[in-house]
């Protein structure tokens, strides 16, 4: 009998996790799902090719992954928490659930959903602040077999209505409005917004938050609390299979519009609840936190999924890390009694330049694990974080993968593999990357540096783009084939540990959030006066990577600041403040080649402040325009 290796506890079985899992993947993955609730076994663990690309896990089990999120804990922990909510106001009261409550709620949400007209493979759009609701919102329609598609709620009306649009969703599940810092801020108008241009919508259900009058259109628009009146909390799982779809999350590329990736009910369950555990070693009596929003795939994964699915308690904060003050943060983890602690590096960076008196007023000493997630970790603030919040005691695991992945591909495992400053560090046994040379061999030896790849796939890799599939096979599965390609350029360090060097396409990473230069350079287009743009990243103190646009206009520019202004706005009604850009250069023209294409290089390295390594500029069209763009730096 082979070992499940269901929980790692030592370097030595991550070894030999590791060694398993890539002699027999079927046998090792087969080990995981066992531990879940299925309504029928499955026929076969695994079947896959990378080409189509079609890859099936767990093929013909039959499951529901809420009633292994929630009814297969209440023997054993039904009066144990699930969620402690912290409001975005410290006076006001917090919440706790246990998981009968959280199922009740479940339930009682599904029956909503069903007394609406919600059936199994119906789309669904939530677009809610992070309210406990959410996360009922979002297990009620995994619930009754209904595609959750979460919009996050800094998105604009525009980029809602195309994700509602592309999905054919039938159904809005919102609030009345949001807190957020000092502010309070309109949920429900924007909605109202997109339904403007969306047809596929009939119902939408309106959570109370802010206690705002909102509009309510008759027919369409219900309050939550007026449907939960004819409700019960009886609600039997939906039977789906291992392969149908549980939820779209749409995300960034290098070109056109976002792409909704699509995970599956079996995989991406066996692979949460494995990652999680594993990660951050969780031990049965730990508070989690995660300070991600549902509205990203960390807090799909991490939040939602993960936590539940391993029965465990943890926080889920409504608020901004630095209201009412920069101590937030650490002032929930002692109030709650915080045990792991994950968030991004852009957080870490930006609580580190409010300065340490925020942080001393608080003991931390429940903290047992740091984690983060979403963009490379600098040595700087990753020894900020071990340092301060860590008090020197705490392993950090700085996890990377992405919304494609499902899951965390690469990390240490909290305590038992070690870590590194700046390095994610090893693959999870299960997960075979590989660095490839830009025509596509692999690079066996150690200390090089290549496009990062999988070789083989892990329960929760994306299953297709939706809508699209050849989009899919094109983006992930055309440039080296045979592998997945993750769109990230990384390092391997002597002991074979990863280092993510960052993307290698048109992909720029804010905040640990993605954005496509296209879907920005189209949405500034859109601003009165604009010919056309052309966006790069650059080094940001905090953010990580800062969006730098370079505009040429209609007219020459005379009231630079109003031009600029009404540039921000048009990037904030395209696709929200979230990707306004940083810097804005007006030109009279950008630097193309004679075949018209951008040469994106000389841009880059101009907002990055390399003006001595332009390299050769020889081949564009108008070479003097480089003089015009560097002087004009900003
Ligand atoms: C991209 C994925 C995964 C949830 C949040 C972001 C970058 C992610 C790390 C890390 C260096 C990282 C990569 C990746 N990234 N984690 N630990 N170190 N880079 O999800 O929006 O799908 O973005 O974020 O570039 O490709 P996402």
């Amino acid at each position: 009998m082979s070992r499940d290796f269901s929980r790692i506890r030592s370097s030595e079985e991550y070894h030999e996790a590791m060694r398993a899992s890539i002699q027999d993947p079927a046998r090792f993955w087969e080990a995981q799902a066992e531990r879940f609730t299925w309504m029928a076994k499955w026929e076969k663990v695994l079947s896959h090719d990378f080409e189509r690309p079609e890859v099936k896990w767990f093929l013909g089990g039959k499951l529901n992954i809420t009633e292994n999120c929630l009814d297969r804990h209440l023997g054993e922990r039904g009066n144990k928490l699930a969620l402690i909510w912290e409001p975005n106001d410290p006076k006001e009261r917090y919440l706790r659930l246990t998981y009968r409550e959280l199922y009740e709620q479940v339930c009682r949400y599904a029956n909503v959903l069903k007394r609406n007209g919600i059936r199994k493979g119906d789309r669904v759009a939530i677009y809610m602040p992070m309210i406990p609701e959410l996360m009922v919102a979002v297990l009620a329609c995994a619930r009754i077999g209904a595609i959750h598609s979460v919009v996050f709620c800094g998105f604009s009306a525009q980029s809602l209505a195309d994700r509602i649009n592309d999905a054919e969703a039938v159904a809005v599940l919102c609030s009345d409005g949001m807190f957020r810092g000092a502010k309070e801020m309109p949920v429900k108008t924007v909605v109202d917004d997109a339904l403007g241009q969306c047809s596929t919508v009939k119902r939408v259900i309106v959570t109370e938050r802010v206690q705002w009058s909102v509009n309510m259109v008759a027919g369409r628009d219900v309050w939550l609390h007026d449907e939960l009146e004819h409700v019960d909390a009886d609600c039997p799982a939906e039977r789906m299979d291992a392969e149908d779809p549980l939820f779209i999350l749409y995300t960034s590329g290098s070109t056109g519009k976002p792409k909704g990736v699509v995970h599956t009910c079996g995989g991406y369950m066996v692979y949460t609840d494995y990652s999680f555990r594993n990660v951050f070693q969780v031990e049965e009596s730990d508070v989690f936190f995660c300070t991600a929003d549902v509205g990203w795939i960390t807090g799909h994964s991490y939040m939602v999924y993960g936590p539940t699915l391993a029965g465990a308690t943890q926080v889920m904060f409504e608020g901004v890390p630095t209201y009412p003050d920069a101590g937030r943060f650490w002032q929930i983890v002692d109030k709650h009694a915080v045990n792991i602690f994950y968030t991004a590096p852009t957080a870490i960076r930006s609580l580190m330049a409010h300065g340490i008196d925020h942080v001393l007023p608080y003991s931390l000493h429940s903290l047992k694990v740091l984690g983060t997630v979403g963009e490379p970790i600098n040595e700087e603030a990753w020894h900020w974080y071990k340092s301060h919040i860590g008090k020197n005691r705490c392993p950090i695991v700085d996890t990377w993968w992405q919304t494609e992945t499902g899951g965390i591909l690469i990390s240490s495992l909290a305590g038992v593999t070690d870590e590194k400053p700046s390095h994610a560090a090893y693959p999870l046994p299960g997960v075979q990357p590989v660095l490839l040379t830009p025509d596509g061999k692999e690079i066996t030896e150690n200390e090089v540096e290549g496009m990062l790849c999988m070789k083989f796939p892990w329960p929760s890799i994306l299953r297709t783009t939706w809508g699209d599939h050849e989009r899919c096979r094109q983006t992930y599965f055309s440039n080296y084939k045979g592998y997945y390609f993750t769109g990230d350029g990384a390092k391997r360090d002597a002991q074979g540990r990863y280092r993510i060097i960052g993307r290698v396409d048109d992909v720029i990473n804010v905040s640990g959030h993605r954005f496509g230069t296209a879907e920005i350079e189209s949405a500034i287009n859109a601003a009165k006066g604009v010919v056309e743009s052309a966006v790069v990243g650059f080094p940001h103190d905090i953010k990580g990577q800062g969006i730098y646009a370079y505009v040429v206009t209609e007219e020459p520019v005379v009231d630079a600041e109003a031009m600029r202004g009404n540039i921000i706005e048009a990037v904030s009604a395209g696709i929200g403040r979230i990707a306004k850009p940083d810097r804005i250069q007006f030109v009279s023209g950008l630097p193309k080649t004679r075949s018209g294409k951008i040469m994106r290089r000389i841009l880059r390295k101009v907002a990055e402040n390399e003006l001595d390594k332009l390299g050769d500029t020889s081949t564009l069209l108008d070479p003097t325009v480089v003089e015009e763009i560097k002087a004009g730096r900003i």
